[in-house]
């Protein structure tokens, strides 16, 4: 798998057949073994009725892949599951770019989770946490006897911390519960261990134990990507590199300074994460709980909410971005495993674990930031939006597969984006025919 290039040029033009059989050669599968995993029509009823209840069917999103993807050296092709258009191409040329300042370059913390748990109606509750914390290691042992095989692998509760929480019905103890889940997402490690340890916080601090849940906003799990976007690369149309980066740079301080371009600033940002996330079987809500959260308590001490990412000049003039951002997300139970797309998707990625796999979705988010912004500060987002936008709306006009691209075409060149407009050209062309 190694010297893998994922520029691919021209991906796009290709049948899905042909895209297929590229793909495979790039991840080191045989094309029976995607085709088997990732159907061109609906995975195994018998999988989809095990994973939730009640199931009369399924529900297919487009997987494409995102490619031009070098993290920290090595190349990947970016499987995303995603409704909206111009995703995927946006996120592939911004690494693009961003492969011309050297790629991505990304780091992820120890992937520990947060369990929280209340404990309510205690009379002295600073003297209640330290009565808890002078047992962390027999509360620990008790935490950890409840998953020998995660102990095993260097995993396991790590440490307690505890505050007391000031609410509108009064002061609670709550204690958070430090648990390095390795390449799990961890809400089932976490939660059996809350649960575990609950009734003797609760009798270490004369109260009675309430909630007993992982916490979404996952500061103890933080992944960051930084990359360089070379000025020169930067110029395209009218536009010069070095106002495009300036542009940029406007735009993210926009970010900065107002809660509602913030908002969806980061929201851009998710729309690459939650596609990765979608596509490898990961709770992608718990992600975008935690991405929100995070941006919220990141300002605790200025702003509302924060943006996830940074922008800054260089001494070069070259534009360098920063994210950094809370990566609950595993590669083993959940999903990820019962799910056969996503156990290929991991495979189509060819990462080792949870680890790489976040390191990869921190710079996909930094990249569709990038790009967002990059279409913002120049010809404005709609234009490449709505040609493959045009798509949709001519196929929901009636248009049949022969005469999509010609309605679409027309309706881009129109400037009128819209269904009425999308039937009178078909209308047209049928007339015409
Ligand atoms: C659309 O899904 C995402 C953007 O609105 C992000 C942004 O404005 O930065 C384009």
């Amino acid at each position: 798998m190694s010297g893998r290039n994922s520029e691919l040029a021209g991906l796009y033009k290709l049948s899905v057949e042909e895209r297929r059989r590229k793909v495979a050669e790039f991840s080191g599968l045989t094309l029976a073994e995607l085709e088997g995993a990732v159907p061109a029509q609906g995975v195994d009823m018998g999988v989809l009725d095990r994973m939730i209840e009640n199931v009369i069917g399924a529900f297919s999103l487009p997987l494409g892949v995102a490619t031009h993807f070098q993290v920290n050296g090595k190349d990947y092709l970016v499987p995303m599951a995603i409704e909206e258009p111009s995703v995927v191409a946006a996120a592939s040329h911004a690494a693009k770019l961003a492969r011309a300042g050297g790629g991505f370059h990304s780091t992820i913390s120890a992937p520990q989770m947060i369990g929280q748990v209340q404990v309510l109606g205690v009379k002295d509750p600073h003297g209640a946490i330290h009565r808890i914390l002078e047992e962390e290691t027999r509360l620990l042992e008790i935490a950890n006897a409840k998953d020998p095989v995660l102990t095993k692998v260097g995993g396991g509760a790590k440490r307690l911390e505890a505050r007391v929480v000031e609410s509108p019905r009064g002061p609670m103890v709550v204690i958070h519960l430090v648990v390095d889940v390795r390449d799990a997402m961890g809400a089932n490690a976490v939660n059996t261990m809350s649960e575990a340890l609950a009734p003797e916080f609760a009798r270490l601090a004369e109260g009675r134990s309430h909630l007993r849940i992982i916490s979404n906003l996952a500061i103890h799990r933080i992944a960051r990507s930084r990359a360089v976007f070379p000025r020169d690369a930067l110029a395209f149309g009218d536009w010069k590199g070095a106002d495009v980066v300036e542009g940029i740079l406007d735009a993210w301080a926009m970010a900065a300074a107002d809660p509602f371009r913030c908002a969806t600033h980061n929201k851009g940002i998710m729309n690459g994460i939650s596609a990765v996330a979608i596509a490898t079987g990961n709770d992608f809500r718990a992600l975008e709980a935690g991405a929100h959260s995070y941006a919220a308590w990141k300002s605790r001490s200025g702003g509302v909410i924060a943006p996830l990412s940074t922008y800054e000049k260089d001494a070069k003039g070259d534009l360098v971005g920063t994210i950094e951002v809370p990566m609950a997300i595993g590669t083993v139970g959940g999903a990820t495993v019962s799910h056969p797309t996503a156990r290929m998707n991991v495979r189509l990625l060819g990462v080792t674990g949870s680890e790489e796999l976040a390191r990869i979705m921190a710079a996909v988010g930094l990249a569709q930031n990038f790009a967002a912004l990059r279409a913002l500060a120049t010809e404005g987002i709609q234009k490449g939006h709505m040609t493959l936008h045009a798509r949709n709306v001519a196929m929901a006009a009636g248009a049949n597969d022969q005469e999509v691209d010609e309605v679409a075409g027309a309706l881009a060149r129109s400037g009128t984006v819209r269904i009425d407009k999308a039937k009178e050209i078909l209308a047209e062309i049928r007339a015409r025919h």
